[in-house]
């Protein structure tokens, strides 16, 4: 009753409105009514965001909070809901949040993984599966996509993103904040998506969570900013600012990203949220002096939302009383919280039905999505003498702290699914062989090789061994940066052990990060990274093994031979001094050599030049061959697009998918420009000796880059181009914009 007659209210304020002389419609009509008549303190409530569920009912009643995180059940959300709509004042709705990441119930692979598709729409429809679970449970705002372009393996959060490429970054992000979206934030299976975070969290120095980063304004345009602004603009609801600062002034505080940037730059008009307690933080930075002047900062900077500070709640009354921070500016950001509200519909539909995410969690389209994507999203790094796929093997030894782990197996951000419905490898290939089961480890730290004895025995009396080995969930993801990325505990001796048997060795790694893995290749005959491939990993897995599919993922990022080589990525600047193929390693070097007898260029004595494997490499069980590239011009005006075809051919006798790569490199710029870039990629799907034209179009604009004067432009001068397999095949041709 109560909310009916504040209902009529609002209505009758609307329509007064209506008669009004202000050009104002629909939704920006509301949110005006609406903010006519908050006083400040509930103005402040609005944009304070906590954890938590229904203890927070009070707090809610009073109006002093706008979002609450971290409440999945559906009763707990609809009594906080209750409280808001029906005895606040003004009746106005909790927005329920939650980091659905990848995967609400049923997880997908982790991003770094999906990326690994190279394959959009599957990302796409991951995240629109995401959303239908996660808003049946009453969350209608997630904290994804993270867009953080990430070069350093040791971070542990490069599990949450797309990897090293500005243009992948871009890709997967777009088809998130799609998928999660839908047409419509109004459709109740709509999730406002959150993009993370704003920005160059993941140039983190040295890969430690949380650290500094320097990172100029031309990269930042060049390489961190293009995922937010292509999702900005493919309408991506809310922004979350990152934790770290940038050449000494840290996200939550900077006006420059959250104004100059965000609103006078791109336009957009979405919500921005901190991340937890990151304006709390600006005083460990020492940018603020007290939790006041965080709130004073990070409001007058453009943040709109405060996540667990309480700075905002405790502080904006004075502040606004003092004269530190305008009404005008909490105008802007509650006009931002309700107009999200409004857009999401959750003014008329405040309620999630209680009973309806029994109907749609882990559904089995759903569950054939995850498979799909991570049957996409695993890598074949190694296979000699083709020895996947194990289609003749009749009795296989599992083994491997991985291959029964169905809690791991989902990886980092997982909060929602539940391990029950998780299918591990070893389930799943128990249905394809005769599976001898010995765990070897009971965990991946697990030093403890008591056991090894008897895996080399079974391994001696099977037909080939699938050892399954990677991280733990809790080994990447938030916090947990490593210094060292070699297998952990006694697993690279497991693998050791297996082999010593004789028979084909096949090894899965589930892993959050690329690990550094060199040493483990020797050891076996074939390889599959599926990164943490989710719920349905296991059947995917069982049937690249089985080869009732054929891997086709591609790396995402680099993989490096040691840990010190981070960060590493393929589209780097040139030094003045780049590896011209003479590489001196440490052992060449004579005794009391002289000091320049050495080739004066930039590598690693003990590792040399390249990476273990080059971003965008991944085997498949048959073989292509690229034909050359064949462009439309050899010289292109600005606002031409260069149309570039070419001949790929499946060499082998199976089935198989290739993404094929399209880079550039614009080889004299006003700066340096990077010895490669990624401008695009298709997967294609051939039969057995079938030969396609795959054409790419790439408009001459692409090709723009923040130049000397920072300014977006093509800069006329010769290019180069290939179309390869992966960053670091392929012969180039040449072109050039005039
Ligand atoms: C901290 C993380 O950095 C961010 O990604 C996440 O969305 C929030 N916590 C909320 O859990």
């Amino acid at each position: 009753m109560k909310r009916f007659v504040k209902n009529i209210l609002i209505g009758a304020a609307l329509l007064l409105a209506g008669c009004s002389s202000e050009p104002q419609t629909g939704t920006d009509r509301k949110v005006e009514e609406l903010l006519g008549q908050m006083t400040l303190r509930e103005k402040v409530g609005q944009m304070n965001q906590l954890s938590g569920g229904a203890w927070l009912a009070e707090t809610a009643a009073k109006g002093e909070v706008g979002s609450i995180l971290n409440c999945v059940d559906p009763a707990e959300i609809n009594a906080v809901q209750r409280a808001a709509v029906e005895e606040s004042r003004l009746g106005i709705p909790i927005l329920v949040s939650r980091d659905v990441i990848h995967g609400f119930r049923t997880i997908f692979p982790i991003p770094i993984g999906q990326a690994a598709t190279f394959d959009p729409a599957i990302v796409e429809k991951g995240a629109r599966i995401a959303a239908v679970e996660a808003t049946a449970s009453g969350v209608k705002w997630t904290f994804s996509p993270m867009l953080d372009i990430a070069r350093d393996p040791r971070w542990g959060r490069v599990a949450e993103g797309a990897g090293e490429d500005p243009y992948l970054d871009v890709q997967m992000g777009v088809a998130m904040v799609k998928g999660y979206q839908g047409d419509d934030l109004n459709d109740p299976t709509s999730m406002a998506a959150c993009i993370k975070h704003f920005v160059g969290y993941g140039a983190a120095e040295g890969g430690r969570d949380y650290n500094s980063t320097m990172i100029s304004e031309r990269s930042l345009r060049n390489t961190y900013f293009p995922a937010f602004k292509a999702t900005a603009e493919a309408g991506a609801a809310t922004l979350m600012t990152s934790f770290n600062e940038i050449d000494g002034i840290p996200s939550t505080g900077n006006r420059w990203l959250l104004k100059n940037i965000l609103r006078d730059e791109w336009g957009w008009d979405g919500m921005v949220v901190t991340d937890w307690n990151s304006a709390g933080e600006m005083i460990a930075h020492g940018f603020s002096r007290d939790l006041k002047h965080t709130a004073e900062q990070a409001i007058n900077a453009g943040v709109d939302m405060d996540m667990m500070s309480y700075g905002f709640i405790q502080y904006v009354e004075e502040l606004v009383k003092e004269g530190k921070v305008s009404e005008k500016e909490i105008d802007r950001a509650v006009r931002n919280i309700l107009k999200l509200k409004f857009d999401l519909g959750l003014f008329e539909n405040p309620y999630v039905d209680e009973t309806a995410s029994a109907k749609v969690d882990y559904a089995p389209e759903h569950l054939e999505a995850a498979k799909q994507c991570a049957l996409e999203s695993a890598i074949l790094l190694k296979n000699s003498n083709d020895v996947l796929p194990l289609d003749k093997a009749k009795t296989i030894l599992v083994t491997g702290p991985l291959a029964d782990a169905p809690y791991e197996q989902m990886g980092t951000w997982a909060f929602d699914g539940q391990q029950e419905h998780t299918v591990t490898p070893l389930e799943a290939l128990r249905e394809e062989y005769n599976v001898i089961w010995e765990p070897g480890l009971a965990y991946s730290r697990d030093r403890n090789t008591k056991d090894f004895a008897k895996v080399r025995s079974a391994a001696s009396r099977a037909d080939a061994a699938v050892v399954i080995v990677g991280e733990e969930a809790i080994l990447s993801g938030e916090a947990h940066s490593l210094s060292n990325l070699d297998l952990q505990g006694a697993q690279s001796e497991l693998i050791a052990e297996v082999a010593k048997a004789g028979k084909p060795v096949v090894v899965v790694v589930m892993a959050g990060r690329p690990l550094t893995i060199e040493r483990d290749l020797e050891n076996c005959d074939a390889m599959l990274y599926s990164f943490h491939p989710g719920t349905m990993g296991g059947p995917a897995i069982a049937d690249l093994i089985k080869g009732k599919a054929v891997p086709s993922g591609k790396l995402p990022m680099t993989f490096l031979r040691d840990a010190g080589q981070a960060p590493f990525y393929y589209n780097h600047n040139n030094s003045g001094r780049p590896c011209n193929g003479t590489e001196t390693l440490l052992n060449d070097i004579p005794i009391a050599a002289g000091q320049t007898s050495l080739g004066c260029t930039s590598y690693y004595l003990d590792t040399g030049y390249g990476p273990l494997f080059p971003f965008g490499y991944g085997l498949s069980y048959t073989t292509f061959k690229y034909g050359n590239p064949v462009l439309d011009k050899a010289e292109y005006g600005r606002s031409d697009v260069i149309t570039v075809s070419f001949e790929l051919k499946n060499t082998g006798d199976r089935e198989g998918t290739e993404v094929a790569q399209l880079y550039v490199q614009d080889l004299v710029g006003s700066v340096v420009r990077p010895v490669k870039e990624l401008k695009g990629f298709q997967r294609v799907t051939l039969a057995p000796g079938e030969t396609r034209t795959v054409t790419f179009d790439l408009p001459v604009a692409e090709l723009a880059f923040w130049n000397i004067d920072m300014e977006h432009v093509v800069e006329p001068g010769d290019f180069k181009l290939w179309v390869a397999g992966d960053s670091a095949s392929g012969e180039p041709v040449g072109f050039a914009v005039l």
